[in-house]
């Protein structure tokens, strides 16, 4: 099949690399030259593992191209993917300037049967703003032609997005229309395999579905972060309670994980977009809410901690911080618990000296030319001089570093660990004064 994409950014180079890998003829499309020109020499603007190979493999056979030119992305195909951004407004709720411009670029230069494919995340009834914007900009040209808008959320974890999509736990489709649920039945069946992991529904619930699925995994974290700042105070280990109640199948072990608050590009942006469209629908999300605002809290709680230990004097400390992306094997370091962190520890005088095993041109961007921020090419001389290491990120290379090295290199043997990726007794054994999350310290 031949397919255009709309968005070279993270969900449109998955779902374009993966497409094409499995044979379709994919044409990428941005609207930035610079990003375009990148990619035909084979640079990708993210860090995804895997993502690389199979976009070079797919160039190399010709089923994957990158363009500018509007005119050649709507003539390409009949299937055409809304993949651009939708950042969140001043008031939280999503930017859809972005995917209207795609639905008028379409309609300008359409001149038979379109169907319109949204996969970027969007407020419940985007859809039909889509189709709307469609059929006025039809109108104008004086052309009545057939097409459908349909919604296909994208359900791509960082770190794992190929694997996500090549193996998917479902691929939702939101339309009204059989023959466009047909056409994505044919597109996906290569991904559909052993039994029928593909759900069509009606487009708003669809859209619903994405926000509903993220809303319910952040609402796990803030519950279990809630839990663990009450076992600091009764004196329980919040490690214990997780497996105690993970057991339960009907809870489960996954998204249980206590830590210094979820980050990322789309937790903190969708449950603040939901929290918008109840408020627009005149329903107030009070758990969506306190979801939220747990969230807030828990990302400072790396910081309080700190700033306890030291009795509140930070100006001239210097603290080591391990990882900096919002979670292992990205570089992404939107919303990231690390910023906040560093934000804080500046605010109050003191100097970071950070380690991040992918993210650090990433850190370079955002903070580069700060004088209180050293990113150090190595965990270990990260920790030279600092008067304790924070824990921000669980990157594997951190789950059993050689603590005797942690411990002659920093001035004093101080870890506040923001994953409880360490054994509590077993550091104090080793003479740490250990900190981690709800474990009654
Ligand atoms: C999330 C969802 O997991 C994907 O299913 C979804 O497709 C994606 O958003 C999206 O909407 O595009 P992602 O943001 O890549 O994926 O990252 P997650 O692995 O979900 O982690 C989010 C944050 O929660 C991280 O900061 C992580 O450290 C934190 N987290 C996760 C916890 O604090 N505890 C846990 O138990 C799990």
């Amino acid at each position: 099949m031949r397919v255009t994409i709309y968005g070279c950014g993270y969900v449109g180079l998955v779902t374009g690399a993966c497409l094409a890998h499995v044979g379709n003829r994919v044409l990428m499309v941005d609207v930035d030259a610079e990003r375009v020109a990148r990619l035909r020499r084979g640079e990708l603007p993210i860090y995804e593992p895997g993502l690389d190979d199979l976009v070079a493999e797919a160039a190399a056979g010709g089923r994957i191209a990158f363009t500018t030119d509007a005119d050649e992305a709507v003539a390409h195909a009949e299937v055409q993917f809304i993949a651009v951004g939708t950042p969140p407004d001043e008031d939280g709720s999503a930017d859809l300037r972005h995917v209207l411009e795609v639905a008028r670029t379409i309609a300008e230069r359409m001149d038979g049967y379109r169907l319109i494919v949204n996969k970027s995340t969007v407020p419940v009834g985007t859809a039909d703003r889509v189709r709307e914007t469609v059929r006025e900009v039809l109108a104008a040209r004086g052309l009545e032609l057939d097409f459908d808008v349909i919604s296909n959320p994208e359900f791509l974890k960082e770190g794992a997005a190929v694997e996500d999509f090549m193996k998917p736990d479902r691929i939702i489709v939101g339309c009204e229309r059989e023959d466009s649920a047909e056409r994505m039945r044919e597109l996906y069946a290569p991904f559909n395999r052993n039994h029928d992991r593909l759900l069509v529904m009606d487009t708003r619930s669809a859209e619903l579905t994405k926000y509903a699925a993220n809303a319910m995994l952040a609402t796990k974290i803030s519950f279990m972060n809630e839990l663990a700042n009450l076992a600091e105070r009764v004196g329980a280990d919040i490690e214990r309670v997780r497996v105690g109640i993970g057991s339960d199948p009907r809870i489960g072990y996954h998204f249980i994980y206590p830590g210094c608050g979820y980050g990322g590009s789309c937790f903190p942006k969708d449950v603040k977009a939901l929290i918008r469209t109840a408020e627009e629908a005149g329903h107030d999300a009070r758990i969506l809410r306190a979801v939220d605002g747990v969230n807030e809290r828990q990302k400072r709680r790396l910081f309080e901690k700190i700033r306890d230990h030291f009795g509140g004097r930070l100006a001239g400390r210097t603290l080591a911080l391990w990882g900096l992306a919002f979670k292992p094997n990205t570089d992404d370091m939107r919303e990231a618990p690390s910023r906040t962190l560093m934000e804080a520890l500046w605010a109050a005088g003191a100097r970071v000296r950070a380690h991040d095993p992918v993210a650090m041109a990433e850190a370079r961007r955002l903070y580069g030319g700060r004088d209180d921020l050293v990113l150090c090419a190595d965990p270990m001389e990260a920790l030279e001089g600092a008067d304790a290491l924070a824990v921000v990120t669980e990157w594997h290379l951190f789950r059993s570093p050689d603590f005797d090295a942690v411990k002659a290199r920093l001035r004093r043997p101080v870890i506040f660990d923001g994953r409880n990726l360490y054994d509590p007794a077993r550091l104090a054994a080793l003479g740490f004064t250990y900190y981690g999350i709800g474990r009654g310290t």
